[in-house]
């Protein structure tokens, strides 16, 4: 117990000096979960369709549209079968995930290889719209909605999806467990369930102290079940539906035997094992 109290005490002293996974970390993870991302769009993909919709847009010009955070592009190549009269820029820190997409649509987007708060405080573009596809964790929502404002134009819009607080219930208790038991193997800790809103109405609350109001918001949850213990961690580990844990560790293969029994116990449901991911969705336009 003692242990225990004085592990969390100096997981919470870490996390204040923010000597906790960092963007390095996400990009080192995101370029490793590359070829196997399309898992995660396999099964998620058809929630991110409820965002990408431009009716929303009343104006016959060119749309400038920002894909940002974008990854392998799934957002990016659903507008661009859209025939929609747009031009699209696409921006990840992930070199491997933009390879994904660059080997998909060439040169039919503006693909830039960048972290995204230094490019939204940099480009001089202004944009009808914004996707902004299962990435707000990695972001500070103050810091992010704020840049969204000054890079959108009047009227502008910005359609977000993204994980809520619930998700992946009980992974993060399976991890802490697994580093207070194992407190020399561990590297550093991870921040990052204070990025995520609770629920739709935490995602329209975030945004709309930033000047935007709501048009649509819904939200979700899937469970997904899996015949043995160490599937789940393979789905969580090639999806990055939990990127960064892996940098936790000093030697993730050498712990990775001892999430997959705390697995085993925590997540046994009626024969099988489950993981579920919960979010929310919407459509949002500057007031
Ligand atoms: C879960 S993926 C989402 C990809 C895509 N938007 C989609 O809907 O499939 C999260 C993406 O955010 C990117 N990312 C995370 N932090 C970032 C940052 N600071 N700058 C740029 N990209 C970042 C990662 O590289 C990764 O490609």
């Amino acid at each position: 117990m003692l242990k225990k109290l004085m592990f969390l005490m100096k997981v919470g002293y870490k996390i204040l000096k923010k000597d906790v996974i960092n963007n390095e970390d996400y990009r080192k993870e995101y370029n490793n979960v590359a070829k196997t991302y399309n898992l995660w769009l396999k099964e998620m993909g058809r929630f991110t369709d409820e965002i990408i919709n431009v009716d929303y847009i009343n104006e016959n010009k060119k749309l400038k549209i920002l894909d940002f955070a974008c990854g392998t592009g799934y957002i990016t190549k659903e507008l661009l079968q859209k025939n929609i009269d747009c031009e699209i820029t696409s921006v990840d820190f992930s070199e491997k995930m933009l390879d994904e997409l660059k080997r998909k649509v060439g040169n039919k987007a503006n693909i830039i290889h960048s972290d995204g708060l230094e490019f939204l405080k940099n480009t001089k573009e202004k944009y009808d719209v914004i996707y902004f596809g299962w990435a707000l964790s990695y972001f500070n929502y103050r810091e992010i909605f704020k840049l969204f404002k000054e890079v959108l134009k009047e009227n502008g819009i910005v359609c977000i999806i993204t994980n809520t607080k619930g998700t992946l219930n009980k992974i993060e208790d399976i991890f802490l467990s697994v580093m207070s038991e194992n407190q020399s193997e561990v590297n550093k800790p991870m921040d990052i369930k204070f990025n995520l809103p609770k629920g739709k109405n935490g995602l329209i609350k975030w945004i709309n102290e930033f000047g935007f109001e709501e048009m649509e918001v819904k939200e979700g949850e899937v469970v997904f079940y899996f015949e043995t213990p160490d599937e789940v961690l393979k789905w969580i580990n090639k999806t990055g539906a939990a990127a960064g844990t892996v940098q936790i560790f000093k030697d993730y293969n050498k712990i990775k035997y001892k999430l997959i029994d705390k697995i085993k116990k925590e997540k046994y449901n009626n024969g099988k094992y489950e993981i579920n991911h919960r979010f929310a969705y919407g459509i949002f336009k500057v007031k």
